[in-house]
């Protein structure tokens, strides 16, 4: 696993390239891993950042050293998550920088990597490449009862048939061959019947994530893993901010599952709620 910050020693004019991510449970964090790996596998310098962890100069400076970057970010009803909208639109203007799109997804966006795009061009990025990934669920809210696992062997199944996918998009990025899934006009059309209802709720669904104070034991790792702020200890409870970016790592990862949505806990029943896709995986490492 190589989503890690380290700089690989590089070579006279070797080809560098950054990968700018979001995630909230680990998916896309993976698969910016595997992206780096695969990337260096190729002799191109190659570094993965959690946007959470990036301070603005940073981001420039890698901006203006590579050659081409990368933008990755799970797709929430065919739409990108807050935190990555925001990031990209407070992106420094460039020339023609070439860039690569990619979103992971549990089944079907339509448009997801365009829809990053829209936020690229106007900042000047020629996006060359764009690629949707299938990875796990991580919705497991009872409110809508979708499937999840945590069982590894359905994880690793999930995570090798992507991992073919993932190295075609590296052989196209290290190529510079143009490929863009989803860009054209039906994908765009069928992502935004997803994506305009998706919008016009989401105000509404920010506050929906709670603390059930019966089973909080007041440990702070909600705090400590949420990407808004949106949840605050005062001391003796915790409060919500109506800032939810909906990632669901509250939600997933509280180890008493004391977090409910819509008021309605977690049903133990089902499993505890999707852990990400490696072994021990904690979201502490993407803040
Ligand atoms: C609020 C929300 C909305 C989602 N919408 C979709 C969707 O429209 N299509 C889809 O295939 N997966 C959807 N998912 C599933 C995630 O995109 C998928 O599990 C993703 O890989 C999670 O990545 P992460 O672990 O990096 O956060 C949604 C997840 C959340 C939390």
């Amino acid at each position: 696993m190589a989503a890690d910050n380290d700089i690989i020693v590089a070579g006279d004019c070797m080809r560098k390239m950054a990968i700018f991510f979001f995630s909230g449970t680990g998916n896309t964090w993976w698969v910016s891993g595997e992206l780096v790996r695969l990337l260096r596998e190729k002799s191109i310098w190659a570094r993965a950042c959690s946007i959470e962890q990036l301070a603005a100069d940073e981001v420039a400076c890698l901006i203006t050293e590579c050659e081409t970057v990368g933008f990755g970010y799970p797709i929430y009803g065919s739409d990108l998550p807050g935190p990555m909208k925001k990031f990209m639109q407070r992106l420094p203007t460039v020339k023609d920088r070439k860039c690569f799109v990619f979103c992971t997804q549990w089944l079907w966006s339509g448009d997801g990597a365009r829809t990053g795009a829209d936020f690229l061009k106007p900042k000047g990025f020629d996006v060359r490449q764009g690629e949707h990934f299938l990875m796990p669920n991580n919705v497991c809210v009872e409110v809508i009862p979708l499937p999840f696992t945590n069982e590894r062997s359905r994880l690793d199944a999930i995570l090798d048939r992507t991992s073919h996918r993932i190295e075609r998009f590296v052989g196209r990025i290290a190529a510079d061959r143009p490929s863009r899934r989803g860009f054209n006009p039906v994908s765009r059309l069928l992502g935004a019947v997803q994506r305009v209802p998706f919008q016009m709720l989401h105000g509404r669904l920010q506050d929906d994530m709670r603390v059930d104070p019966e089973r909080c034991t007041l440990c702070g790792y909600c705090e400590k893993v949420c990407p808004s702020g949106n949840l605050v200890s005062d001391g003796g409870s915790f409060t919500t901010r109506n800032r939810c970016v909906l990632c669901m790592r509250c939600y997933n990862f509280c180890p008493e599952s004391a977090i409910t949505y819509r008021h309605r806990p977690h049903n133990l029943k089902r499993g505890v709620p999707y852990r990400g896709p490696a072994e021990k995986f904690d979201p502490r490492i993407l803040r």
